[in-house]
């Protein structure tokens, strides 16, 4: 089969192809989809760079979600069947034209769905929603500010916050050309970080600060975000966009006398020790999509070999919203 093959860490494009690769069989627990679409994920790219911990060994498969049909059942795996419309989770390998993940983590597609939007919906909106629910405990009415808000989770958070109840919706942007996009995507209130981050944040929300803060930048914007955050309020580092070694967490005094709680989230960690909440959350959001409660807008790349391009896009900070890419269908 064909799969997208990094052959060593890069910070560009040239040691990804195309190579013909041995066509994985399920084990037990395990099935194989045959890829009709792929989403393309930053954490793709985190992998090419070389960052640690996104790649067990080299070369590498890319590839963190798919939708497809199952092609085979491994031992043990009685809810799916050979031919049935499924969008999952991969631990990589998701850019081939048969990717191999746990039948835990795959998930039937409702009917109204297509399979293009079903590739687009695992990474972008299940971590969107278990970020709020699961990591952030949103509450009524709660205000919410996200970083990168012009990305792929970014625009999945600006549909979810209000569909699940929270209240005013703050994004910040690494570039003033990008603050259109996510006023687009739904966000009330959209900032290019920089200087008077902090006086802009808090003059948004009255002065109060917001209840919940979701940030993928490690720890290069802990001081703002604790700087913004109300008593009783959340930050979640779900990411480490910029690379490198993350800061040391502040000292415990700061959080006590500040009354805020800081936690982590990682979808990949959560799909390996608790599958079935991930698989859940994928559930919940295609079934919010089919019935007309989301709506997943997704750029389409035409085929496999485009996709080092899609990379190095997002690499330069230059993507906007969901990428997709055909992999074997033919629509
Ligand atoms: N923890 C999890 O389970 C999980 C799951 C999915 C994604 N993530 C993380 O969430 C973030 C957004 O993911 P996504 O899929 O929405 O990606 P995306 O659409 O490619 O957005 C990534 C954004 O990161 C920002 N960024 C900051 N520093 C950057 C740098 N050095 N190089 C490139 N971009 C940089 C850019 O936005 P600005 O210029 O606006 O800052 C960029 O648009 C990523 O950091 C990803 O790793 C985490």
């Amino acid at each position: 089969m064909r799969a997208l093959v990094m052959t060593a860490p890069s910070q560009g494009s040239d040691r990804t192809q195309i190579q013909e690769i041995d066509t994985p069989r399920p084990g037990p627990g395990e099935v194989t989809i045959d890829v009709a679409y792929a989403g393309v994920n930053f954490l793709d790219v985190m992998a090419r760079r070389g960052d640690v911990g996104y790649v067990p060994a080299w070369p590498y498969v890319p590839g963190l979600e798919v939708a497809g049909t199952v092609r085979e059942v491994g031992a043990g795996v009685s809810d799916l069947t050979a031919g049935q419309r499924v969008a999952a989770f991969t631990p990589g390998g998701g850019l081939s034209e048969v990717a191999l993940t746990r039948a835990v983590l795959t998930v039937p597609i409702p009917d109204q769905i297509s399979l293009l939007t079903a590739a687009g919906t695992p990474m972008m909106f299940s971590t969107a929603l278990l970020l709020l629910t699961d990591s952030a405990r949103l509450g009524p009415g709660d205000n919410v500010l996200v970083h990168s808000a012009s990305g792929g989770v970014g625009s999945a958070l600006a549909q979810l916050v209000p569909a699940i109840g929270g209240g005013l919706l703050i994004g910040t942007v690494g570039r003033p050309d990008k603050v259109a996009s996510a006023q687009k995507s739904g966000y009330d209130v959209v900032i290019a970080r920089g200087d008077g981050l902090i006086e802009a944040v808090r003059a948004a929300t009255g002065g109060g600060g917001v209840d919940v803060v979701l940030d993928p930048l490690g720890t290069s914007m802990l001081d703002v975000d604790l700087a913004v955050t109300a008593p009783g309020g959340r930050i979640v580092l779900f990411g480490n966009a910029g690379g490198g070694q993350p800061a040391p967490l502040p000292p415990a005094g700061k959080l006590i006398g500040g009354n805020v709680a800081i936690g982590g989230f990682s979808i990949s960690s959560l799909g390996a020790s608790a599958p079935e909440r991930v698989a859940a959350a994928l559930r919940r959001v295609l079934d919010m999509i089919a019935t007309g409660r989301l709506d997943v807008a997704v750029t389409k790349v035409d085929s496999l070999a485009d996709v080092p391009a899609v990379h190095q896009l997002l690499a330069d900070g230059r993507g906007n919203g969901k990428y997709v890419t055909r992999v074997t269908s033919t629509e």
